[in-house]
């Protein structure tokens, strides 16, 4: 997903997204529609209280008398505790489908997530999906619960007060209602300048933060290149553009204000001068004119409001927009549909019904290419037995990581068949297969929490005794008991506080834990020192046995112990053997083992 695309923002208001996010906020209709009333009895009741001011005038101080005033106060007492509980009920609700719409969304989108294939995490940056999960979202809920009441309730007072004025003198209702479609354009012009120049500033935002982290990640290189002057002047053009974008908003919002009192203060005089000749002529009292005014006055109210909610909710669109498209995602891998009746789905496996898994694999005739990508696999074949252990060495590109990506089906092919226990690949369920894995990634992947939580990561059922039984078979007890806390020791978050070695060697007593049929290991390609690494070769050899293992090595002392040796190169093995054999035979192999021993 490039910067562009996610600053790409739909010009017009587009209600379809909106439908279909809401959609899937089906459960809050209820709460939706007694907002709705609610917010429709607020606007009326506003639109009472001028009506009661004008009758109190006539009835009262144009009579000086002040006979029947208790039936009149007690009206307005009542109207007025109703309309205070009435907004109570209007931000309680409000506030609770707020936090219920967030907490649908992000619920959504995380079970999403976990039905989506690798394939998508490695084409979608984590920051963008991180800016879904949470300012997407939390912009949604808010935009969606308190922009419909704002909308629904300024509509319903305009509309109130509009009928409220036909009502009482149909004739001045309409002189005073001319103003509304002055009103009307010079929203449009005002609010579309402003959501131009808000857009502006946010997308510039993005590239002036964009600058600075590059500023400061690139220090060392900016400053080896004698960067600084020209890194500073492009920076000033880039902020310079910022503030005049930011200017142009507010100065178009500070516009718009008067511009909006300004209509007010017209409908006012025209209800005052049509009123006023209209009383000298009789045809009025006083108290319509007082109603009039309060009804000028208040009418122009909700139109910022209004205003300022369309304009919000275009801005959300975009949010709205990338929330869909992630909610629309289809898995790239998905379960046949007799696949998912007998294995169960991810979310829900029927794990009694499982095969057991020998771990026999074979690649026939597989072709591969990752999604606009060129090929790497063509008619590619291997045979591994059950509880043979493969090495794939090679140089950087040569397909190790994409063969054992086909292994777990985080990738399918595009042509030819995987089989495991001789059944396709796809006649089984992704869950089974990855219960049958042990996958030690080439970056290990801790989470924040002790220790022990780590190791028990895929068997939140194993007692310590298990998990240090796991550690001490990897060679890794000393090491967490060394630990401030030892098993209780907490990681930060994704394992921070340890060395690449040490998390390494929590990740294969992880894997060893689950004890799978199968076992992928793709090395991490960074120095560890010699004692880690003499553990780590331990932990691998302890691994291996009698499982089904691709390790994929760099430093080549690791695959000694290997019963297989294959060296790919372009996606093809040329050639396969043991460590013995192989550097007997003084190819490819010798080579870079005598390269890599140097
Ligand atoms: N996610 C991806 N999307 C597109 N192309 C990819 C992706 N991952 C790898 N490739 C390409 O596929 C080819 C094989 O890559 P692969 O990762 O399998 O190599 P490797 O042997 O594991 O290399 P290394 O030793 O650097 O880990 C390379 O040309 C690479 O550019
Ligand atoms: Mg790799």
């Amino acid at each position: 997903m490039s910067m562009r695309e996610d600053q790409h923002f739909q010009r017009r208001f587009d209600h379809r997204i909106w439908l279909r996010l809401l959609r899937r906020a089906r459960e809050f209709r209820g709460t939706m529609a007694i907002l709705a009333v609610v917010m429709i009895l607020v606007g009326a009741a506003d639109a009472l209280f001028p009506l009661l001011n004008g009758i109190a005038v006539d009835r009262f101080v144009e009579t000086g008398s002040i006979q029947g005033v208790e039936s009149l106060a007690i009206v307005y007492a009542g109207l007025a505790f109703l309309q205070a509980f009435l907004v109570w009920a209007l931000i309680a609700l409000a506030g609770r489908m707020e936090t219920g719409l967030m907490y649908r969304f992000r619920q959504d989108t995380f079970a999403h997530l976990q039905t989506l294939s690798i394939g998508y995490f490695d084409r979608t940056p984590v920051g963008w999906l991180m800016s879904r999960l949470t300012s997407d979202i939390q912009r949604l809920g808010e935009t969606v619960a308190w922009g419909l009441v704002d909308i629904v309730w300024g509509v319903a007072m305009m509309a109130g007060i509009a009928v409220a004025m036909l009502f009482v003198h149909a004739q001045l209702a309409v002189l005073v209602l001319t103003v509304v479609p002055p009103l009307a354009l010079v929203s449009w012009f005002f609010q579309r300048r402003i959501l131009g120049a808000q857009r502006s500033v946010r997308r510039l935002n993005s590239e002036v933060s964009a600058a600075f982290s590059e500023g400061i990640a690139g220090a060392v290189t900016s400053k080896t290149l004698v960067r600084e002057a020209e890194n500073l002047r492009e920076f000033s053009a880039l902020t310079g553009r910022m503030r005049a974008a930011s200017v142009r908003a507010a100065v178009f919002s500070a516009l718009y204000m008067p511009v909006v009192l300004l209509l007010g203060s017209v409908g006012t005089s025209i209800a005052l001068v049509a009123g006023g000749v209209r009383l000298s002529e009789g045809s009025v009292t006083i108290g319509v004119i007082v109603a009039f005014v309060g009804y000028t006055v208040q009418f122009f109210e909700p139109v910022r409001e209004v205003a300022r909610v369309l304009t919000e909710l275009q801005a959300a669109q975009s949010a709205a927009e990338r929330i869909a498209a992630l909610l629309d995602t289809p898995p790239a891998i998905t379960d046949r549909r007799e696949v998912e009746d007998a294995f169960g789905t991810i979310l829900e496996p029927h794990r009694d019904r499982w095969p057991r898994c020998h771990g026999a694999i074979r690649f026939d005739e597989v072709n591969f290419a990752y999604p606009d990508g060129e090929a790497v696999l063509d008619h590619f074949d291997l045979d591994v037995a059950a509880g043979e252990s493969i090495a794939l060495v090679g140089e950087t590109g040569a397909g190790k990581s994409t063969i054992v990506n086909l292994v777990a089906r985080f990738y399918e092919p595009t042509a030819g068949r995987i089989l495991i226990d001789g059944a396709d690949i796809r006649d089984r369920s992704q869950s089974w297969m990855h219960s049958q894995l042990g996958y030690v990634l080439q970056t290990p992947q801790l989470f924040a929490g002790s220790v022990a939580e780590n190791i028990a990561f895929g068997q939140p059922e194993a007692d310590r005794s298990a998990v240090e039984e796991a550690a001490r078979m990897v060679d890794a007890h000393a090491m967490i008991t060394a630990l401030p806390g030892g098993y209780d020791h907490e990681l930060g978050e994704g394992g921070s506080g340890l060395s690449t070695g040490q998390k390494q060697l929590l990740s294969f007593a992880r894997a060893i834990l689950a004890d799978p049929r199968i076992f992928i290991l793709d090395e991490a390609t960074s120095s560890i020192d010699t004692d880690t690494e003499l553990r780590i070769q331990r932990a691998i050899r302890t691994m291996l046995r009698g499982r089904t293992s691709f390790v994929i090595a760099h430093r080549l002392s690791t695959v000694r112990d290997v019963d297989r040796i294959l060296v790919l190169e372009h996606g093809a093995i040329v050639e396969s053997g043991s460590h013995h054999d192989l550097l007997a035979r003084e190819g490819r192999y010798a080579a870079l083992y005598r390269e890599s021993m140097r």
